[in-house]
């Protein structure tokens, strides 16, 4: 039984729940700015509850009777929702950085429990921010065009393993192919960001880092209310527990390869991401640009960022495209034709030869459209009071950009629902450069993803040599329904592979 003060306190928290949200509604109502109207929600949770298993399509929904912009509630937080290629730029170009930051959500609040730090990812804007981007920028451009071919044969390398490793195992008996993928992946961009030479089939790191990414992709979720209602932790405190014992874990590796790279750095030969750190660390030090420092948390926080948001968008892009093309043998048959009078089988396919691969291409860009595994982006937040489509939105108020309205907009795809590649294909069968432009997979402005060229290669040399290696059959009907997260994951289908060599 409760006794008389805990029951008056909680009597007194509800009044002051109902007090706030009676303010905050009436502050939209009554105000002289103009601000975009929207549904109606629940007290303290908002609309989460509203969103159903598909929440872009709800989004949408909405985006019918409220317009392009639209208000919400996210848990606690104000939030606007922006439909549709117009509003998504003006709200990510044309207003400058007015919408570049991100809400100090749970999950930003535990990365930066580490050290009192921004995240990058998840941190929100700053001069710090700016800074760090251009360090990692240039980090990635370093290998992705001036030594392209260090990533290239990394990807070539993993990609051959696995094609391998995925005949041996379901070329008799169907299987999910999502372990193997992912551990494909993971060591890819393990040797990108640590090292070429580590052996990393024995390397228990990756493993580490893998199985760890499916929790952290959970709990960031949009619409995860943990993240978005700070007294959830609370109520389940193990779910936090599980998270900051992930980062912790994944940290300790990241010091380990950090460490060794101090001992064995030679600015002369930049060996891999974590050189290419360490070599930026010390040219600021002789700058000392406005006193910003590339310290060893800050490095271990940006490899933490591009090992989370690298791994676990190309596994789930990777499966995406396997499933699909077991779901669409036409197409599946098309592109190997394509791929073995291209490149042949004597020789893996290179990137040299993607301007003859259109038809490839044309599916890669056609399943990221289609699937949009970030239907509504990482969270932005609005840093200063602006403007978006004419309607006032406020400072601290988060912004959900609905990229699954852009990648789906009736009037530029015509049959949005139909997966159909040669949408992406001119008359003549070149890519359609200005339709590429109206599908944006990695966002666009100030926090657009910054390893966009990496993606691309991995994409590229895995979709195209597992092509060239194997050939996909569906076990059972085709599920293309996602598991929503932060990214969105195909269902767990039944897979055979055959060799093709
Ligand atoms: C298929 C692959 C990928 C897709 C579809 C993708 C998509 C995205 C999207 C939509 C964003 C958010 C943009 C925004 O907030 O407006 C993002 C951010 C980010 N991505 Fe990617 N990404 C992919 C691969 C990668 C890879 C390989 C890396 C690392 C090497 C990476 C690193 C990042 C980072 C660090 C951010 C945060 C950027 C910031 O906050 O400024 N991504 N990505």
């Amino acid at each position: 039984m409760l006794d008389f003060n805990s029951l008056c306190a909680i009597v007194i928290a509800i009044l002051g729940l109902i007090l706030s949200y009676c303010y905050i509604q009436q502050k939209w109502i009554f105000s002289d700015r103009k601000y975009p109207d929207g549904p109606w929600g629940f007290p303290v949770v908002g609309h989460l509850p509203l969103l159903g298993k598909f929440p872009p399509k709800q989004l949408m929904a909405w985006r019918k009777i409220y317009g392009d912009v639209y208000r919400i509630r996210l848990g606690s937080w104000p939030a606007i929702v922006v439909n549709g290629y117009a509003a998504v730029k003006e709200a990510t170009l044309t207003a400058g950085d007015a919408f570049s930051g991100r809400p100090d959500f749970v999950s930003a609040q535990v990365l930066r429990s580490r050290t009192g730090d921004e995240d990058f990812a998840f941190g929100t804007f700053s001069p710090a921010y700016v800074k760090q981007r251009k360090l990692l920028a240039q980090a990635l451009r370093m290998f992705t065009y001036t030594r392209q071919s260090f990533v290239e044969e990394i990807v070539d390398t993993a990609a051959k393993n696995l094609g391998k490793t995925l005949v041996a195992k379901f070329s008799k008996l169907a299987g999910s192919l999502a372990d193997d993928v992912q551990f494909a992946v993971a060591s890819i961009m393990y040797q990108i960001l640590y090292g070429k030479s580590k052996q990393v089939d024995k390397d228990k790191h990756v493993r580490v880092i893998a199985n760890g990414l499916e929790e952290i992709n959970r709990f960031t979720g949009s619409g995860s209310p943990i993240d978005v209602m700070p007294w959830l932790r609370y109520v389940m405190p193990g779910k936090l527990e599980t998270l900051r014992n992930l980062q912790c874990e994944s940290d300790k590796i990241m010091l380990t390869e950090v460490e060794e790279h101090y001992k064995t750095f030679d600015k002369d030969n930049l060996r891999d991401i974590t050189d290419a750190f360490l070599n930026a660390a010390e040219q600021l030090k002789q700058d000392d640009e406005g006193g910003y420092e590339l310290t060893k948390m800050r490095m271990i926080m940006s490899l933490f960022d591009l090992q989370s948001a690298g791994i676990d968008t190309t596994q789930k892009m990777t499966l995406w495209l396997v499933l699909y093309m077991a779901a669409y043998p036409a197409v599946q048959g098309r592109v190997q034709e394509e791929i073995d009078s291209v490149v042949g089988q004597e020789r893996p396919p290179a990137l040299a030869d993607k301007p003859r691969l259109v038809y490839t291409e044309a599916v890669i860009q056609e399943v990221m459209r289609i699937v949009t595994i970030l239907p509504v982006s990482l969270p932005h937040y609005a840093i200063e009071d602006s403007k978006i489509c004419g309607y006032h939105v406020d400072k601290d108020t988060v912004v959900i950009l609905n990229m699954f309205s852009v990648s789906h907009e009736a009037k530029v795809w015509d049959d949005p629902d139909n997966f159909r590649p040669e949408r992406f294909l001119t008359e003549s069968g070149e890519i359609n450069t200005s339709l590429l432009g109206h599908s944006l997979p990695f966002g666009l402005g100030r926090r657009r993803c910054v390893g966009e060229q990496l993606a691309k290669i991995n994409l590229f040399i895995l979709f195209s040599s597992l092509m060239q290696q194997c050939h996909f059959t569906l076990s059972g009907s085709a599920d293309l329904t996602p598991i929503p997260g932060l990214v969105y994951t195909p269902e767990n289908c039944n897979i055979m592979v055959q060799n093709r060599n």
